[in-house]
């Protein structure tokens, strides 16, 4: 596999971030979003060194961070396929019919209708001369829409499909047995 095609057999979420900077806000999509732990309570978001959200958190040290749900694979496209810098996508989800509340922590719009919202205070950026930038964000406030989350895989997006069943009671017993078997001394 070549370093371009790296990428595809990654299965993520989507997440969304929204900051304001001088009353200006903005959205963006970023798939590389993780909960990273749970005392202190921190998630991160990796972001392109050439986004406008880079520049915006990097003045405001606070940021929204959602989990798109199944109802938002538009507002994500539209996120993730424009520039701030370039075009006023608050405005344009608006006009579409997507809605936002003010955040009560942290200056910033939130996103209605996500499986999850949280607002974040900056804790870090970690730089490693990489083409992102690692945002880690204290978690200061949560909240659930109860909305299934969107699945992001090879640039298409998804909705849970067929469960996989647990071992049942005789295969778990063989499994619990060979790991019995192999137990370090
Ligand atoms: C579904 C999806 C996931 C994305 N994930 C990321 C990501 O994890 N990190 C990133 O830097 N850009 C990601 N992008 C691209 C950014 O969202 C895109 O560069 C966006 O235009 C940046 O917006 P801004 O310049 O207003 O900050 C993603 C785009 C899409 C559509």
């Amino acid at each position: 596999m070549n370093k371009e095609d790296m990428w595809k057999p990654f299965i993520t979420n989507v997440g969304l971030i929204t900051c304001r900077d001088e009353k200006k806000d903005n959205v963006m999509a970023a798939a590389w979003t993780y909960h990273i732990s749970y005392e202190p309570n921190l998630i991160a978001v990796l972001i392109d060194e050439e986004a406008t959200t880079v520049k915006m958190i990097e003045k405001s040290r606070e940021f929204g961070v959602h989990i798109a749900s199944i109802k938002q694979n538009i507002l994500s496209s539209i996120s993730g396929g424009n520039h701030g810098e370039n075009v006023d996508k608050i405005a344009v989800l608006k006009e579409l019919g997507y809605e936002f509340y003010e955040a009560e922590k942290i200056k910033a719009l939130m996103i209605k209708g996500c499986a999850l919202a949280v607002e974040c205070r900056l804790k870090d950026i970690i730089t490693f001369g990489g083409d992102h930038k690692l945002f880690i964000g204290e978690i200061l406030k949560v909240r659930e829409d109860e909305a299934e989350p969107l699945i992001y895989c090879e640039s298409k997006y998804f909705k849970f499909g067929e469960k996989i069943e647990k071992p049942n009671e005789k295969e778990m017993k063989k499994i619990k047995g060979i790991i019995e078997k192999h137990k370090k001394k």
